[in-house]
């Protein structure tokens, strides 16, 4: 390159001081950026973002006499999320200890992982109540790292039970335990793991499925609900080697001909998990916990199962005494079968079951047309600061974690969400505390059978119309369920009129919800 020595030292200082303020002038904003992305050491996520109160009241009760008397609270003079129990008095039904632990295991196939146990298995054991029966679970953390905790996915359990560290409760940490207690009041699949640093715990696998059957007096009056036999497959990948109820290849099941076989999926993984049958049609009989009302047999079309989702899969066995495969999205499956468990795969068919228009509508009980509230769930994506990182982040409702809504309501009312996603990803989107009915997609009113949700699978581009009863108080996370992504910010919360929490994110007990 040539050198030009004519202009001299005059000449580059103005070009360098002309280069300075071009940057400072760039520099200076993202600086601020920069500094103002920045979370504090610790903090309320109450404190978090910007209240939004759906249109709806801001501070005196909306429903006077609601709830909150009736919980025995002082209503309005402010509830600790603590005291958000189920009755104290009450003994429990099922009570299940489990000993957590940081250690190498091997799956049932010799391959070992370097991960967590709950008493010494992972997944940890299936706990199993029947509709109604309290649930005590006494979470012992003997030697995980940065603490642990479990939290309910889909049992709609009293605020205080909910297993969010820095939320509802402070980090189990080594040589310390906590106890969970709840009314398993909704019969169905659900599933529970660690809500502490929960993007690397699940992984991890501090997991387990929870199985809710129905009351013996619900049973006599709905003949669906009898006699079927009853298979687990809670799916997750350890290491990237797919498992079903933590081994790899095949689970074959006894199932004579002519019987009933509900098989719970569970898909604990971040993406949509493709499910079909092969061998014969099937029903699809519940979806994230809740009885699909008049579900058709289905054949040629495979089910999407949200991350975080369940879908309980009901078969009825060939009486020639033929396998069926439960396809799970992989290399594993369940197989059911009596004289043979050879069960070739069947590939999985081009059309997807669409639950907008699956099942036979009935009436709800409450009326979404008429909501107290109204929130948008807009998810988007753009530059900028995430606690001081540069990147490529989520938003929510155009503004980047932590400046997040903070969705505001009081106990009874009747709320409608829009969940819409810009943001080029799919998002499986996860209420805690509360299910969910889905109203529309894309404009399209929902036809079916009520479609009650937890796990709601927000595809790249969709926008849904959801409604619930706010009927659970407390303060709840409403998050993605690809859990990198909710670390990456795509979290927000559900708080009650007179709700509040002592605990914060960070702090003494290191709280890392995500
Ligand atoms: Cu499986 Cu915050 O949830
Ligand atoms: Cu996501």
């Amino acid at each position: 390159m040539e050198r030009r020595s004519g202009d001299g030292n005059a000449g580059g200082r103005v070009r360098l001081a002309v280069a300075g303020a071009a940057t400072m002038a760039v520099l200076g904003p993202l600086v601020w950026l920069w500094q103002a992305s920045l979370l504090p050491e610790t903090y309320s996520v109450m404190d978090m973002g910007h209240v939004d109160y759906g249109g709806g009241p801001r501070g005196a009760m909306a429903h006077a006499g609601g709830g909150a008397s009736a919980h025995g609270a002082h209503a309005g003079a402010g509830r600790d999320v603590t005291r958000l129990v189920a009755d104290p008095d009450r003994r429990a039904d099922v009570a299940v200890t489990m000993v957590a632990r940081k250690e190498r295991f091997r799956l049932p196939s010799g391959r070992a992982f370097e991960g967590f146990t709950l008493n010494g298995q992972s997944p940890g054991p299936v706990i199993k109540a029947t509709k109604g029966q309290l649930v005590q679970v006494r979470l012992i953390n003997e030697s995980v790292p940065g603490g642990i905790t479990l939290h309910w996915h889909g049992m709609d359990v009293p605020n205080a039970a909910d297993g969010v560290a820095g939320v509802t409760q402070d980090a189990v940490g080594i040589g310390k335990e906590f106890t969970y207690r709840f009314v398993a009041d909704q019969a169905g699949t659900f599933w529970y793991h660690s809500h502490q640093m929960s993007h690397e715990q699940v992984r991890g696998g501090l997991l387990g499925a929870l199985v809710v059957a129905p009351a013996a007096q619900d049973k006599a009056t709905d003949e669906a609900a009898d006699e079927a036999m009853d298979v687990v497959a809670l799916v997750h990948l350890y290491n990237g080697v797919r498992t079903v109820n933590g081994r790899e290849g095949d689970v074959p099941v006894q199932a004579p001909p002519g019987t009933r076989v509900r098989v719970r999926v569970i898909n604990t993984e971040y993406g949509l998990m493709p499910t079909w049958a092969g061998g014969a049609p099937y029903r699809l009989a519940a979806v994230d916990g809740t009885e699909v009302n008049g579900a058709a047999p289905v054949r040629d079309k495979a089910v999407a199962v949200a991350a975080g989702g369940r879908a309980d899969i009901e078969v009825t066995m060939p009486e020639d005494g033929s396998p069926v495969r439960i396809h799970l999205g992989g290399p594993a499956g369940v197989v059911l079968g009596s004289a043979s468990y050879a069960a070739p795969p069947v590939p999985r068919p081009a059309a997807m079951l669409d639950l907008l228009t699956y099942g036979a509508p009935a009436p709800l009980a409450f009326d979404p047309g008429r909501p107290d509230r109204r929130f948008a769930y807009d998810m988007g994506r753009r530059p900028g600061f995430l606690d001081g990182v540069p990147g490529l982040w989520w938003t929510i409702n155009g503004h980047l974690y932590p400046d997040v809504p903070m969705f505001h309501v009081a106990e009874g009312d009747v709320v409608r969400m829009r969940i819409s996603n810009d943001s080029g990803e799919a998002h499986p989107m996860h209420l805690h505390g509360h299910h969910a009915v889905v109203l529309s997609r894309d404009g399209v009113p929902a036809t079916g059978s009520p479609w009650w949700v937890d796990s709601l699978e927000v595809g790249a581009g969709e926008s849904y119309e959801i409604a619930f009863v706010a009927d659970n108080p407390g303060v709840w996370m409403d998050h993605c369920h690809n859990l990198p992504h909710a670390s990456e910010g795509l979290t927000a919360h559900l708080m009650y009129e007179g709700v509040t929490t002592p605990f914060t994110v960070g702090g003494p007990a290191a709280n890392e919800p995500e």
